[in-house]
């Protein structure tokens, strides 16, 4: 047997341990700081503290056993007085909050969920429509090539449209899209007629930007392809969508414009009947929504369409401009900030 334990059988060693659970038990129990001072007084208090007395009464023990019991008292002591210093900060932190002061009927704060941005919700309720009328969704991607972007809709490269000045160019002729034009392309390689498709996505151009332009913005192109799809079933079609979506006093116009892979082309504009904050109904300007035609015959041939058996319409349309026209946002520039910013999600979020 060491000498180690023959020490801890000294009567003054077992009272140290016995000593040390009990105030190890009481800081845990002490609730507050006033408590805990108890209890460092009852255990370590300099003139009556338990362990104090001990760590005093060493000078009469028996030499052999005061090296021992002094430093088991002394263990006991540190140990203690960690555990007070614990205990306190603990209970500091539990006190902090003022129970009188507190009003506990008070509601929580509710969690900040996020939601749709409003173009995004826009693009869904057109999406809706369109989907009524038995179009699918269709898209593809925002780095495109000179052929999909352009060539391929019958624009030349040397067509001010295909300018470099108003293109981002990744490198050699991939750039990044400058209209969702060319999701007709990649979507007429991939599938014969019947063709109704509706691919939203952004598209990017080097525009300056101010109050009505920005770098990246979303566009929705809608394409349909069939034997004997008419003039008729472009108009009738397009109409129908507005009076859709604004209601059905909406009236469109087709304006003769020009794009390289329309035939004849048209600029699309409406007329809304609004309501004003008195109530009273009136007619709003006419405003252009989009860009449209019927698909040019070259078009159709450059996917390998008999252009004599098919025929087609087209239509571009900015969503924004469309959330503007329906909900109104009172202040135009900050709208586009956030467009530039939210809009990303909604080009990788959707697919057909
Ligand atoms: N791609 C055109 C633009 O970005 C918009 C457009 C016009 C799309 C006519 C079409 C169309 O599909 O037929 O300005």
């Amino acid at each position: 047997m060491g000498l180690d334990n023959m020490s801890n059988d000294n009567p003054l060693v077992i009272r140290l341990t016995e000593l040390e659970a009990e105030a190890l038990a009481a800081v845990a129990e002490a609730g507050d700081s006033e408590a805990l001072e108890r209890v460092r007084v009852t255990y370590l208090g300099r003139k009556d503290g338990r362990i104090s007395a001990i760590l005093r009464q060493l000078g009469e023990i028996d030499p052999s056993d005061r090296r021992a019991v002094g430093a088991e008292a002394n263990r006991v002591k540190e140990t203690l007085t960690g555990a007070l210093e614990v205990r306190s900060a603990q209970v500091s932190q539990e006190t902090d909050f003022d129970v009188e002061a507190a009003d506990l009927t008070m509601p929580g704060r509710e969690t900040w969920a996020g939601g749709a941005h409003p173009v995004n919700q826009v693009v869904d309720e057109i999406w809706q429509i369109f989907r009524g009328m038995g179009f699918t969704r269709a898209r593809g991607p925002e780095a495109d090539t000179e052929w999909y972007n352009f060539e391929a809709l019958n624009t030349p490269l040397d067509h001010p449209a295909a300018d470099e000045q108003d293109t981002l160019y990744l490198k050699d002729s991939v750039l990044l899209r400058s209209h969702t034009s060319p999701v007709q392309i990649r979507t007429m390689e991939k599938h014969d007629p019947p063709i109704r498709i509706l691919a939203p996505g952004m598209v990017y151009r080097r525009d300056t930007y101010d109050a009505t332009h920005t770098p990246a913005f979303a566009q929705i192109e809608g394409l349909v392809v069939d034997e004997g799809i008419t003039f008729v079933d472009f108009k009738a079609t397009l109409a129908e969508f507005a009076r859709r979506f604004w209601g059905a006093d909406t009236k469109i116009r087709l304006r003769p414009s020009f794009f390289p892979f329309t035939e004849p082309s048209a600029e699309v504009d409406v007329k809304r009947l609004i309501t004003l904050k008195d109530g009273s109904r009136v007619e709003s300007d006419w405003i252009e929504i989009m860009g449209a035609g019927m698909v040019d015959p070259a078009v159709l041939e450059n996917v390998g369409y008999d252009s004599e058996r098919y025929t087609g319409f087209a239509f571009g349309m900015g969503p924004a401009r469309m959330a503007l026209l329906k909900y109104g946002v009172p202040d135009l520039r900050l709208f586009f900030e956030n467009d530039i910013r939210f809009l990303g999600q909604f080009a990788r979020g959707v697919g057909s």
